[in-house]
């Protein structure tokens, strides 16, 4: 598995292709609150957010956006949700999808093709959780150990973020296929959809206790 190169993640800004970028970043403990980038729309959905901590994590996803889009040369455009969660460009051009912890942020843009991404801390409750989020199968094949755990975790809900309609279940419907704690990449389909003989290849990147997967459909 190919590891972030450095071992303080700061902002690690991927350019994928000439169409696509995504961004890593650690969520800085002051952070600056130059929100003037954002849409009318964003700031009214940022002010509806109460709690301090969840507003900065809200506020450097979209930073981690932003970053993306300037590494295409491209400007921000705003971003609006649909009914399902997911966030749609207010141009109408191009895809996006992000993730947040406490102390991370990352996104990803492609300009033409669906994408999803998720970051996630490896923990031991992962293990716990297994029946939660894994099939039968999964909960047979896959070693009990809590980064193995937590690769197929973030590579259901990086697949789950891509396709984006909720009532879609990681456990009964997003199945992925065997896979070494060290794979360049994880492969997953979507069953009982009009697209389930497509096979999603997701990205995995550890570094320390963090996980990074992302997917361009
Ligand atoms: C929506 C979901 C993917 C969010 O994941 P999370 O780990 O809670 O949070 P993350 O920080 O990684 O991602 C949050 C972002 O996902 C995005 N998101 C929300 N719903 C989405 C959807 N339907 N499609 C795509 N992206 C979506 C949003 O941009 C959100 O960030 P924002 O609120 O700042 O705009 C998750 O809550 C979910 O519903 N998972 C799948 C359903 C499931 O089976 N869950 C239980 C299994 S035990």
């Amino acid at each position: 598995m190919k590891a972030l190169k450095q071992e303080t993640i700061q902002t690690k800004i991927e350019k994928i292709s000439a169409v696509s970028a995504l961004v890593l970043r650690e969520i800085p403990a002051a952070l600056e609150t130059e929100t003037s980038f954002l849409s009318f729309r964003e700031r009214l959905s940022l002010a509806n957010i109460t709690h301090p901590l969840k507003q900065r994590e809200w506020v450097a996803a979209r930073m981690a956006v932003k970053e993306s889009l300037d590494a295409l040369g491209l400007v921000y455009p705003g971003f609006y949700k649909d009914r399902h969660g997911k966030s749609h460009s207010m141009n109408g051009i191009g895809y996006v999808s992000l993730s947040h912890t406490e102390r991370f942020a990352a996104a990803i843009y492609h300009q033409e093709m669906p994408v999803g991404i998720d970051i996630d801390h490896v923990r031991e409750k992962t293990l716990r959780l297994g029946p939660k989020f894994l099939s039968d199968k999964e909960l047979e094949f896959l070693p009990k150990d809590p980064l193995h755990y937590t690769l197929a975790w973030s590579a259901k809900e990086t697949i789950f973020k891509c396709q984006g309609r909720k009532g879609i279940s990681l456990r009964e419907h997003i199945l992925l296929d065997p896979f070494p704690v060290d794979a360049p990449f994880i492969y997953g389909q979507i069953h009982h959809t009009d697209h389930s003989n497509h096979f999603y290849k997701v990205k995995p990147y550890v570094q320390n206790d963090l996980v990074m997967t992302y997917t361009v459909w």
